[in-house]
């Protein structure tokens, strides 16, 4: 199947029950203290959809995944927590595979509540969602007991209005979605650049009817660079391995990237 029949026909199943061909695993791994990154690879799309949890008083899943993807998602939580004792949901943007099965993990966890930015919470979320979100700025924090999270709004970085990034400041992790996407059944983790597979990504995603991923603005560069001076320790990269090791620098770099893939096309 073509990849974007692949995830259109994913997205089209109403119970969020069947699990389409040739997703049959997760791979689990422990990327930093309490962090685990939770990655189904897609082999029509070549690409990995990696969910993370943060295990700690209160449970913490950045990304739901595609409701398709519940089921499997589901049980890869449960040989880690409970999955009734999750207690945050966030993601970044409003889309499937950031947010689509947020209703199914609300139910599975009673006192689980969705975590996105204000935007988010006041152009999407609150309409959509089974319990209403938690909205956040900058400002506020959220503590899930030894961690401490701030939600950064990004608008239009990666993509979306409502975009925001999570960072969690006690390990310095950047949980920045679709930043530094790049292709292939990538390592959990890695130390390596990052810049230059973004790029070929980004280049390969201009070429095809998925072109427009990843504007770039006026204000893509500030904050880009703003998120670089949190010196993030570890990015938490939803489409390829994540990163460890000092990533301001890629920070800085990716604003050059996104406006040299667009230059390119
Ligand atoms: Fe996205
Ligand atoms: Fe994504």
């Amino acid at each position: 199947m073509a990849p974007l029949e692949w995830l259109l026909s994913s997205q089209r199943d109403p119970r969020g029950e069947a699990t389409p061909d040739g997703l049959t695993m997760v791979t689990i791994d422990e990327i930093a203290p309490s962090l685990f990154r939770l990655s189904v690879y897609v082999p029509e799309m070549d690409m990995q959809f990696n969910h993370f949890l943060v295990r700690d008083e209160e449970p913490l899943l950045f990304h739901t995944g595609l409701k398709s993807m519940f089921p499997l998602l589901r049980e890869a939580v449960a040989t880690l927590i409970e999955p009734a004792a999750l207690r945050h949901i966030a993601w970044s943007h409003f889309e499937s595979d950031e947010c689509g099965a947020l209703n199914e993990w609300l139910q599975v966890a009673p006192q689980a509540q969705p975590v996105c930015t204000l935007v988010g919470k006041i152009v999407s979320v609150d309409d959509f969602s089974i319990r209403p979100a938690r909205g956040m700025t900058a400002e506020d924090l959220l503590t899930t007991g030894q961690y401490r999270f701030r939600f950064y709004p990004s608008p239009h970085i990666p993509h979306g209005w409502d975009a925001g990034v999570l960072f969690e400041e006690s390990c310095r992790t950047l949980f920045c979605s679709d930043l530094f996407h790049h292709f292939g059944n990538a390592p959990a983790i890695t130390s390596a650049d990052l810049v230059g597979p973004t790029l070929e990504a980004m280049h390969k995603m201009e070429q095809g009817p998925l072109a427009g991923y990843m504007p770039y603005t006026r204000r893509t560069p500030g904050v880009l660079h703003a998120l670089g001076q949190l010196q993030p320790a570890t990015l938490a990269v939803m489409h390829g391995s994540s990163y460890e090791g000092p990533a301001a620098g890629l920070l800085h770099d990716l604003a050059a990237a996104i406006e040299e893939s667009i230059d390119r096309s």
